[in-house]
């Protein structure tokens, strides 16, 4: 195939392609790539044509931008043509814009420019006889247009009649109505919660609002006009373009923010740089400036090409926002377990860097973005701060999409995700065992509060996990004098230090175990309570969801953690390990001032029954849940059972609420 055939084939598909595209953006209001990407297929198109100027003809997407209008809503010609811009993208390109205007006009010195945001929404034109409106009217192909009289005449920033004392017979003003991002995301969130249609971006919102054959959905979407140009009077207009929306302002319009005049191309870089860098903060979306000749005379002088005028520019701001593939979702597990989604992308070039990758937050967020394994969807970098995915373009799918879930188990060490109810965030119940998390949990396991191995921080510990002499908790203990030695900067003394502080953690007590172990959600004093409940770690961990709830400060989430960490082989065995290598504790702290057996019958007042039995737990007393001769008391409370007539029976003591809140201010406890 020779070049020439193989340009002419790229052409064919150019063709084909933008026409299509053109068709969702202008007749649908759904596109499926970003304007950016428009706009280089569309430079593709017209590079090939300079070259072959014989390919092109009336039908070429480079002379006809824009769509044909449609057909339900009345069909307006423009007496003028709806012309539009061509593009710039870069310092260069500019420069030699202003170098072929100065040449054409023979000028030497710098031309006035008047500098305007280019707003991006879509261009209309109002059409005033005798200061009246009488017409609106979209760009449509540029010489029809739609009739969109009806909505614009709703909007409060559309002047019905010019302030004018004495208007034109016959005036056109021309200019973009658009739609803030404020009153875009208040849509697109009724849309969401009401389910309605969700809008790529506010233009397209913009543009669906305008073209509905109910008016005042326009007003309602909060959309707004700005003038930008006067294309037509009756009477002499002023000679400049500065003037010219002077005019229209004093008129009743509004203009954009930041239109600035001033001469020469250094000017016009100073203020492109500028505009840019207050982009974010205006309250409506721009995509690049538009510089204008400002005298009306060198304006004519210049003319136009088929589509454009001459001497204005569209200056485009580099893309912040790229189309792309979602390609697969695989789950970051991060230091304290949380389970992050992280996008594989078809890589992009996004404002200069290529990304492959973005972080997405939740579960959640994946959900409200409705994304699926293939989506086309929208990347972008606010400000300079990573790439995120923006939206699906959900109107692109083409295969059943393939939904993306939570796992259930942990892409690292295969432990059960959990995520409790209520929270955003699911996370391994891998803990210590889950080398993503490993560094995080022997930090942990080692710190004061737990097994309080002192000396062996952040820095030993991290190069004894790189260096793999340390995988679980159990090996601390196994370290010995030569491993300590091989590590970089450690001293025989230093070595020695912490072979004692290992040592001396072996002699623990059972909360500190229990805290050292990084179970979710339990914390120190959460930890106290269960050893002082259940007394031993044996009868802890084979407590059930039913058992754990009834111990003080434990709640539905606790307990389900707690059973799912000992459910765990690999979390047992760490714990075997453990014991194994001499960690042990003293039978929990009770103050033996209570012996004997108690039962408790009834509902209690001034506390659960639970309660009441962890203090005398901690006091030294059993409590058993029925009445024998051996039993030391019966605490009876409201509508208590059989219970107190069996202690009654067989001569049990039997202690009344109060009674028993007597007895347990004598050992020193305030319930
Ligand atoms: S002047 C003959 N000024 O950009 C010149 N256009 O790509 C006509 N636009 O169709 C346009 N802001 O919808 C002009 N300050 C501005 C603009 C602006 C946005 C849009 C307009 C036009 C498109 C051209």
């Amino acid at each position: 195939m020779s070049e020439a055939d193989g340009l002419w084939q790229r052409w064919q598909a150019l063709r084909r392609e933008l026409a299509h595209h053109a068709y969702l953006y202008h007749t649908l209001d759904a596109p499926i790539i970003t304007d950016h990407e428009y706009d280089l297929l569309w430079q593709e198109l017209l590079e090939i044509e300079r070259q072959y100027p014989q390919w092109q003809d009336a039908s070429s997407p480079t002379q006809t931008r824009g769509a044909a209008p449609r057909a339900d809503l009345g069909q307006v010609e423009h007496q003028i043509p709806m012309l539009s811009l061509d593009n710039v993208f870069s310092v260069e390109e500019f420069r030699a814009f202003d170098q072929r205007l100065r040449e054409r006009l023979g000028r030497d010195q710098a031309l006035t420019y008047v500098c305007e945001p280019k707003l991006d929404g879509l261009a209309i034109s109002l059409r005033y006889r005798n200061g009246h409106l009488v017409r609106a009217a979209t760009r449509g192909d540029g010489l029809i247009g739609e009739d969109v009289t009806a909505s614009l005449a709703a909007l409060p920033s559309v002047p019905k009649n010019l302030l004018a004392d004495e208007p034109p017979e016959e005036v056109e003003i021309r200019g973009e109505v658009l739609m803030p991002r404020a009153a875009f995301v208040r849509l697109n969130e009724q849309a969401e919660a009401q389910g309605g249609r969700i809008f790529a971006n506010p233009r397209n919102a913009a543009a669906g609002s305008v073209r509905q054959l109910d008016a005042s959905v326009a007003a309602e979407r909060g959309l707004e006009f700005f003038a930008y140009a006067l294309a037509y009077s009756s009477d002499p207009l002023p000679p400049q373009q500065q003037a010219q929306l002077a005019l229209c302002q004093r008129w009743g319009f509004q203009l954009a923010a930041s239109i600035a005049v001033g001469q020469g191309a250094e000017f016009c870089e100073a203020q492109h740089a500028a505009l840019l860098a207050e982009r974010e903060r205006l309250p409506y979306e721009i995509d690049g400036m538009v510089v204008k000749v400002d005298a009306v005379a060198e304006q004519s002088l210049l003319g136009f090409v088929a589509r454009a005028p001459r001497w204005a520019i569209a200056w485009k701001f580099p893309a912040i926002e790229v189309s792309t593939q979602l390609l697969a979702v695989d789950w970051q597990v991060g230091r304290t377990g949380a389970l992050t989604p992280v996008a594989h992308l078809r890589p992009v070039n996004v404002g200069g860097v290529i990304i492959s990758r973005a972080s997405l937050h939740n579960i959640d967020e994946i959900q409200r973005m409705d994304l699926h394994l293939g989506d086309e969807v929208i990347l972008y970098r606010a400000g300079d701060v990573i790439p995120k995915i923006a939206r699906s373009l959900t109107a692109s799918r083409r295969d059943a999409p393939i939904a993306i879930t939570l796992p259930t188990h942990c892409p690292v060490c295969a432990s059960p995700v959990l995520r409790p109810p209520g929270e955003v965030v699911a996370r391994c119940s891998g803990g210590l065992y889950c080398p993503a998390q490993r560094h995080e949990a022997l930090l942990h396991f080692v710190s004061r509060r737990a097994m309080a191995i002192d000396g062996l921080g952040e820095k030993w510990l991290a190069m004894l996990i790189r260096q793999g002499r340390i995988e679980h908790a159990a090996d601390i203990y196994r370290l010995d004098r030569d491993s300590l030695l091989a590590l970089d900067r450690m001293g025989e003394k230093l070595a020695d230090k912490l072979l004692q502080a290992i040592a001396a953690s072996r002699q623990t007590t059972l909360p500190r175990f229990l805290y050292a172990l990084g179970i979710r959600t339990v914390g120190e004093s959460t930890a106290s309570a269960l050893a002082t409940h259940f007394l031993s770690l044996e009868a802890l961990m084979d407590a059930d969801e039913a058992a754990l709830l009834r111990a003080p400060d434990v709640g539905p989430i606790t307990a389900r953690w707690i059973v799912t960490f000992f459910a765990q082989p690999h979390h047992r065995e760490i714990i075997e390990a453990l014991l194994a290598a001499g960690v042990h504790w003293p039978p929990p702290q009770v103050q033996q001032s209570l012996s004997g057996s108690y039962v408790i019958t009834g509902t209690l007042v001034s506390m659960s029954r639970d309660q009441a039995r962890a203090h005398l737990l901690r006091l030294g007393a059993r409590v058993t849940g029925s009445v024998s001769a051996k039993t030391g008391a019966v605490i009876v409370g409201h509508e208590p059972g059989s219970k107190k007539d069996q202690a009654e029976r067989l001569g049990v003591p039997i202690l009344s609420e109060d009674d028993f809140l007597q007895l347990l201010q004598r050992h020193g406890v305030t319930p």
